[in-house]
């Protein structure tokens, strides 16, 4: 059995040790001490039966940009476990992070052009789309898609929040005659 939960800072050798495993991209360990401290909402593992790290997701907030947005700095899976949905649940605990906890309006990310399988599991099954292409992104030459994800404003929430202005609104036109009124009583006292 394998279960996704919050990274800690003592899992952060076993993810950078995941990563050395699947990705060209690596990191040194002070980067992953960055993202824990800065982020810890933004961090999942999936940890197998022996409390082994076999999966992660380490994410960010962008801070230099004129809109909230959370940032996929890496994803990984080991082999032994891919296609059994881990990357799809690592990803979506950490879209609802950015959105309950940095309230992120969307989400990005850089994947290589020739990167199939993640290019399906961010396109089909999350719904990312092509933003951009950056040329020559990657150290050894290809180039990547930008790609976001706009959260979907919870239509509920939303409806939510517009009927209860709409009712202080109307609660305040109500009051502010009794107010004016008020007022001008103290106003007269006064005279
Ligand atoms: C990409 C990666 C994270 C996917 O992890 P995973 O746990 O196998 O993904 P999931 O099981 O959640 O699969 C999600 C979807 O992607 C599809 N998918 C996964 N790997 C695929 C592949 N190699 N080719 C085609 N589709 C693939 C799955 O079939 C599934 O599709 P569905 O939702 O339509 O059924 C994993 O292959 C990996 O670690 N690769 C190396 C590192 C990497 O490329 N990271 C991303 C860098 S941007």
């Amino acid at each position: 059995m394998v279960c996704i939960r919050q990274a800690t800072v003592e899992d952060l050798l076993q993810m950078q040790r995941c990563n050395l495993l699947c990705l060209p991209e690596n990191y040194q360990l002070k980067y992953y001490f960055y993202h824990v401290l800065s982020w810890p909402q933004l961090l999942y593992v999936a940890e197998d039966y022996d409390g082994r790290i076999v999966g992660y997701v380490l994410a960010k907030m962008e801070e230099e940009s004129a809109e909230v947005h959370g940032h996929i700095t890496s994803l990984a899976v080991a082999r032994t476990h891919r296609k059994l949905g881990l990357a799809t649940k690592l990803m979506s605990a950490a879209h609802r992070a950015m959105q309950e906890v940095f309230g992120a309006k969307y989400s990005s990310l850089h994947v290589r052009v020739t990167n199939r399988g993640a290019f399906h599991l961010y396109t089909q099954t999350l719904q990312y789309k092509i933003h951009d292409t950056e040329e020559k992104y990657y150290a050894d030459g290809e180039d990547a898609f930008a790609m976001r994800k706009t959260f979907p404003v919870d239509e509920q929430a939303a409806a939510e929040k517009a009927a209860a202005t709409e009712a202080t609104e109307a609660a305040a036109d109500k009051a502010a005659p009794e107010k004016a009124g008020g007022a001008a009583r103290k106003a007269g006292k006064r005279r």
